[in-house]
């Protein structure tokens, strides 16, 4: 009897409320500029692909009216389909359905969808719009988010993992897409926070808006959360998407190949001319990146943090290839706590998933003083080199002008295990740059000569000729070669197809003790 009172209920369900919280609540999610759960899994996967599963389970939760509460599918579309053909695994927070909040049925869902990902080796897109943890289920809503951080853990570094933030991203909530590899925002609809506004004024009290608290700018520009914002649900789907492409299935494999339409041995006279005459000058390396990769293929990540540093996927002759680079456009490329922790976190997602790294450089050194020390300068620099060591997919380095000091030995030098470096002409190696350097060897020199200003500029001359150029470098087989710059692409794509065949290891573990 029992049984066929439950079976009548959820046909009942299936006939009444097909699509999530109902008619009223679907009109109120579109006139926020919102989509539904199953609008967006379409919009996200190959038309017609998405397959759902666990579409009849409902909430076993009695307490606090949650009797008259039952949906199918409990407020979360989960399932799989494809991208560009290939398969993925996704799940679809409702927000129509009591707030897309997340009870014990729920979380059980989006666990399964993990437990079949990492089965099968695909990744895992969450699209979240979220209440957080079901108030009416208490602990066992908290424990379904534990259950998901678990998985979020095991699958990292086995397969990519990906959350699109579309609206609310409260309380604990924000761990799960924080363990994930790529947090992409949609602008003015989506919110990430520990506390609310609210919560905020009675702690601390602060008057702070939604958007200045946990919205997408902030998030990309400010703490890092963000990898990427979108100016709408349309273009954060369609970004991931894109991302999707240069993806491997899972760390087992090899990223996608496609076949290039760029010349492999294009060769770009404008790169001769890119250095400028005076080392101290800036230049835009987001122009060294797109001339060197096939064209139009640069994906930049996290372009809003820290842009004294440049991450971002591209190809090269088809091949996926992570860019790590210095941008002397901003604060002269050099090496701060943002920059280090932003390219430490994108070399060892690449080195999980088989992507080889291309790094140029262009570095003046660690950021000095106190603001950058108090701050952990010393704890959050190691990271970077922590990853560069710790990385065996093949190693490609570019040093453009300046590798000096300390940084250059974390940019990918061969002292932590780079495996095909070269140089333009324009590059200097030294332990810092002319001017720092004469003034602590010459100092007492220049001070006490009868024409100051003609000792230093000797000097520097002396310091330039011997140590701001590559040959140095080149005479002890620290590069491997000095190029033209305008040659760096076949170069680049010759030295990643001698690669392919890497191996390389680090000593067995349980892991290793990053300074985190
Ligand atoms: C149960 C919830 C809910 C929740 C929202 N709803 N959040 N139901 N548990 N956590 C329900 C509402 O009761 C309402 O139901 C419907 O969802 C829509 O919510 P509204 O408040 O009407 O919408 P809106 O004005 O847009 O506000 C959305 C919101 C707000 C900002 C998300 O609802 C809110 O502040 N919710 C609480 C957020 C929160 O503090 N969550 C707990 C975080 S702690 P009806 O029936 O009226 O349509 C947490 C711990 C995780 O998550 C721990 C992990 C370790």
């Amino acid at each position: 009897m029992a049984s066929d009172s439950k079976a009548q209920r959820l046909r009942q369900l299936q006939a009444e409320s097909k699509s999530g919280g109902g008619e009223a609540a679907i009109e109120a999610q579109h006139a926020r500029g919102k989509k539904t759960a199953r609008e967006r899994l379409g919009m996200l996967l190959d038309e017609g692909s998405f397959q759902e599963v666990d579409a009849f389970v409902t909430h076993r939760s009695h307490e606090f009216g949650m009797d008259e509460r039952v949906t199918l599918g409990d407020g979360v579309v989960t399932g799989y389909g494809t991208i560009g053909g290939r398969l993925v695994y996704a799940y679809a927070q409702d927000f129509t359905v009591m707030g897309g909040s997340l009870g014990e049925a729920h979380a059980a869902k989006i666990v399964k969808v993990y437990d079949l990902a990492m089965k099968m080796g695909a990744p895992v897109i969450g699209l979240n719009d979220s209440g957080g943890a079901r108030i009416q289920e208490g602990i066992l809503a908290l424990a379904g988010y534990g259950d998901i951080f678990l998985k979020n853990s095991l699958a990292s570094g086995v397969i990519p993992q990906i959350s699109v933030i579309m609206g609310p991203c409260a309380g604990g909530a924000v761990y799960s897409p924080a363990l994930t590899d790529f947090t992409v925002m949609v602008e003015g609809t989506s919110h990430m926070f520990i506390t609310g506004p609210k919560v905020v004024k009675s702690v601390t009290h602060e008057e702070v808006t939604f958007d200045e608290l946990g919205g997408a700018a902030v998030h990309a520009s400010q703490s890092g959360v963000a990898h990427f914002t979108a100016k709408d649900e349309q273009a954060a789907l369609d970004l991931v998407r894109r991302l999707v492409g240069y993806l491997p299935q899972n760390n087992l494999e090899d990223p996608p190949l496609v076949t290039s339409k760029d010349s492999p041995v294009r060769a770009e006279a404008d790169l001769d001319a890119v250095i400028p005459a005076d080392s101290n000058t800036p230049y835009d390396v987001l122009k060294v990146i797109r001339d060197v990769m096939d064209r139009g293929s640069f994906m930049e990540i996290h372009s809003a943090y820290a842009p004294n540093m440049v991450v971002g996927l591209a190809r090269l002759d088809g091949r996926v290839v992570g860019v790590v680079a210095n941008q002397p456009n901003v604060k002269a490329g050099v090496l701060d706590i943002d920059a280090s922790i932003k390219a430490a976190r994108f070399v060892r997602f690449c080195d999980a998933f088989n992507i080889p790294l291309v790094t140029f450089v262009d570095v003046p050194g660690f950021m000095p003083g106190t603001a950058q020390e108090h701050g952990g300068i010393i704890r959050e620099g190691a990271k970077l080199i922590y990853a560069y060591c710790e990385a065996t997919v093949p190693k490609l380095t570019v040093v453009l002008r300046k590798a000096y000091g300390g940084a250059y030995i974390v940019m990918s030098s061969k002292h932590v295990r780079g495996d095909y470096n070269v140089a333009w002409p324009s590059a200097e190696f030294a332990v810092m740059g002319p001017e720092g350097a004469v003034n602590v060897i010459h100092r007492k020199e220049i001070e006490e000569s009868a024409d100051p200003e003609a000792t230093r500029a000797r000097r520097l001359a002396e310091y330039r000729e011997r140590f701001a150029n590559p040959y140095e470098a080149a005479s002890r087989g620290l590069v491997d070669a000095v190029i033209e710059p305008s040659r760096t692409r076949p170069v680049l794509i010759n030295a990643l197809q001698m690669l392919q065949s890497k191996r390389d290891s680090v000593p067995s573990k349980k892991h290793g003790n990053m300074p985190l």
